[in-house]
């Protein structure tokens, strides 16, 4: 069978076409970072018209690449959480396209999309596992019994690990989406004069709070400014250290709690260098695996969203009748949303 995968929740618009039987993954991805650059963050009525302006000439593309319209079997779409109107566009895209061509359409959530990406590589993680989801969004531990059984462990109360990383990066003048350009500044020394708390990790449980490490730099920065180079690489390094301990010691603690070997790492921040590393180095010592999506699989795509429409496909799944997009949408409604026409 073959499942275009439709993701517009935010900023990129990806389109890909999954093959379930080949297990061959085709896809295009346009990033409106560029777009929105000048406004320092995402505009939503710019992201919608971009959505609209870009989708469907890039579905055309791909089709033409797997022999036409009438190879596609089901369509899958982001159905949130995200942007309300950039959600709409890949909505009406994917439904309007399943009516037209009587096949079933499946609404994905995007978290969902994003902890299944992990499997698409070929030392693909089996269920149970324990998750790391770190995006710019969203930031939280799922303990992933089996697809749609998700229990979320722990998240953020403020600020998600992106979110710090780019409104850090910003404080020190990156431009924007600072968060890969702050972790390579970071990457540049091997040692700080600064130490940044590891916020919430010496109080039990799973959840995490960002905001006070970008706190914690500004008071740095207005200490010490204006900055030399070595400053902000120094802070830049001093911010990573800390946000990555703090991950590594709640991902050891999940670990415990639920009794998992595997844990998966998934979404933007995902592809954080320091993170892989600090990462893998703790499943060595505690003799247990940890799983990452390819680089181009951790930040936003279509590939996520088609494979996790396969799975559900293959599951015996598909939507009757939802029209709706779910702008806030938690992991763990997941199982039975589905049909009931929940709305925001
Ligand atoms: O998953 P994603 O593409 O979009 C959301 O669903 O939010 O994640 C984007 C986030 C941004 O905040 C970006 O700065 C961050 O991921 N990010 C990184 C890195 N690459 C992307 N943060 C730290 N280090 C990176 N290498
Ligand atoms: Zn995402």
């Amino acid at each position: 069978m073959k499942v275009l995968g439709l993701e517009s929740s935010c900023d990129e618009t990806g389109i890909a076409i999954f093959d379930t039987n080949t297990g061959q993954m085709q896809q295009r991805l346009y990033s409106q970072i560029e777009r929105h650059r000048e406004f320092g963050g995402v505009v939503p009525e710019l992201a919608s018209r971009d959505h609209v302006a870009k989708a469907a000439p890039m579905i055309s593309e791909l089709l033409s690449e797997i022999g036409g319209i009438g190879e596609l079997d089901a369509i899958a779409y982001t159905r949130g959480p995200g942007l309300i109107g950039a959600l709409m566009v890949g909505a009406s895209i994917a439904r309007g396209l399943a009516w037209a061509l009587e096949k079933p359409v499946l609404g994905i959530h995007h978290m969902e999309g994003h902890l299944l990406a992990p499997m698409l590589e070929d030392n693909a993680p089996e269920f149970p596992f324990v998750a790391l989801l770190v995006s710019g969004g969203h930031t939280m531990l799922v303990d992933v019994s089996g697809l749609g059984q998700y229990r979320i462990l722990g998240e953020t109360l403020d600020d998600a690990v992106g979110e710090a990383f780019d409104k850090t990066a910003r404080l020190l003048d990156l431009p924007y989406p600072g968060g890969p350009k702050l972790a390579a500044l970071a990457d540049t020394v091997e040692a700080s004069r600064f130490q940044f708390p590891r916020p919430m990790t010496n109080r039990p449980g799973l959840d995490f709070s960002f905001s006070g490490l970008k706190t914690a730099a500004l008071n740095i920065i207005q200490q010490h400014s204006p900055l030399d180079e070595t400053l902000r690489t120094e802070i830049a390094f001093a911010f990573q250290h800390a946000v990555v301990d703090t991950l590594r010691i709640k991902c050891a603690r999940a670990m415990d709690q639920t009794g998992h070997s595997r844990l998966v790492v998934a979404g933007g921040v995902g592809a954080n260098r320091r993170l892989r590393q600090v990462l893998k180095r703790l499943a060595q010592e505690r003799g247990t695996q940890v799983f990452f999506p390819a680089p181009e699989y951790c930040t936003d795509n279509g590939a996520m969203i088609a494979y996790a429409g396969a799975l559900r496909l293959m599951a015996g799944e598909h939507d009757e009748n939802v029209y709706d997009v779910l702008p806030r949408w938690s992991l763990e409604e997941l199982g039975d949303v589905a049909n009931q026409g929940v709305s925001d």
